[in-house]
């Protein structure tokens, strides 16, 4: 009778335990402030720091960065997974990684610096050769967001005027950073005063296996994506869809970063690798698996889903070595590689894309998941 009872006692506290940990990982994120760096100025950067469970990121305000992400491998030791600086200045001075950033008013190309909307020319600055990259030359990524904690985490606010770096229209942009059921979510909303055009997405490189470990092309890429927009040698996009089949631009199957990088192919040389917009097979507005990376000695997987209708491949080529990033590690070329949701480059002047034309009176909305798991 008295080993039954001490039997069940023991029943109990495993039962207990068990409850505890499945409470334990789906408790609210714990959010906490400091202050990171101050700008030149004096103003204070703020950095929020967002925990849940073994996740942690933390995202300061200049250019609403992510600036850190530790996820557990498969034995559950964490590392940090994204690249960057350990201080602000490293973000103030780098000319053109945009680790971590959000990127606008429209991230990615748009041609020759100008597109026309009703009828009316604008013009932007030239920060890319001829051709604008990721909203000119103070992009939202240089900008100091105004930030204030909200349940499992922070919601950045950006105005931008009318005009700004060219764009028509006094834009209110919204980014909400969270950490959730072991996904950092991003929903970014905005709304305008005239009509403009806009494409907002995070700039964020991984290495599953820990920033500054090396280079990523051992990761196991998969894209469910049949279609992409091959682009020219400013990596405009042709206007042509693309189909992937047959080019080592297909990753419907998971792939090795490095499988194909350097084949004899037209669009990876232009591309210096990977640097292409994948045309997302789902349907654009509903949350949809964009990209789904295993990094085979960590075990870490990464999944995005977005709302958006394309993603942005870019196997990092144009790091080279210089920049010195977290804890002195030297970013050489192809070490971390970004998934950038997202509308198509340049569409502003290829009315056959998915407009990303905003109006007065309309919200722009999307989201994008980063979620973690571990595999083989
Ligand atoms: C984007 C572009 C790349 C490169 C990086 C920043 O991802 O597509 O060509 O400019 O930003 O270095």
């Amino acid at each position: 009778m008295a080993s039954r009872s001490m039997h069940c006692k023991v029943l109990n506290c495993i039962c207990l335990l068990l409850t505890l940990v499945s409470v334990g990982s789906h408790l609210e994120a714990k959010v906490t402030k400091s202050v990171f760096g101050e700008m030149p100025d004096g103003t204070k950067v703020e950095i929020y720091t967002l925990e849940e469970g073994a996740l942690k990121a933390r995202v300061i305000t200049y250019g609403a960065r992510l600036v850190s992400l530790e996820v557990p491998d498969r034995s559950g030791k964490t590392a940090d997974i994204v690249l960057g600086y350990d201080e602000l200045k490293g973000y103030t001075t780098d000319p053109k990684s945009y680790f971590g950033a959000i990127v606008g008013r429209y991230g990615n190309r748009i041609a020759h610096a100008t597109f026309s909307l009703d009828g009316k020319r604008y013009d932007l600055p030239a920060n890319d050769g001829v051709n604008t990259l990721h909203g000119g030359t103070i992009g939202f990524d240089k900008r100091l967001w105004q930030a204030h904690e909200i349940p499992h985490g922070v919601e950045l606010t950006l105005v931008s005027k009318d005009g700004d770096q060219g764009f028509p229209g006094t834009l209110t942009a919204r980014v909400l950073y969270t950490l959730e059921a072991r996904a950092l979510r991003i929903e970014y909303s905005a709304t305008t005063d005239k009509d403009t055009v806009l494409n907002l997405t995070n700039h964020s490189y991984f290495d599953l296996a820990g920033e500054g470990q090396g280079t990523i092309l051992n990761h196991l890429v998969m894209i469910p994506a049949d279609r992409y927009t091959p682009v020219d040698s400013g990596l405009i996009p042709t206007r042509e869809l693309a189909p992937v089949a047959g080019t080592p631009l297909d990753f419907r199957k998971a792939t090795a970063i490095g499988a194909r990088i350097d084949d004899d192919n037209e669009q990876l040389k232009l591309g210096h690798g990977y640097d292409h917009n994948y045309v997302l097979n789902g349907k654009a507005g509903v949350l949809q698996e964009a990209a789904r990376v295993l990094e085979p000695t960590s075990g870490r997987v990464l999944t995005v889903e977005t709302t958006q209708p394309g993603v942005q491949f870019y196997s990092g080529n144009f790091l080279d070595g210089t920049l010195h990033g977290k804890h002195g590690h030297v970013y050489a070329r192809r070490s971390g590689f970004c998934l950038e949701t997202q509308h198509f480059p340049d569409s502003p002047n290829h009315p056959k894309f998915p407009s990303t034309e905003l109006k007065p009176g309309q919200t722009y909305h999307n989201v994008t998941v980063f979620r973690f798991s571990t595999g083989s």
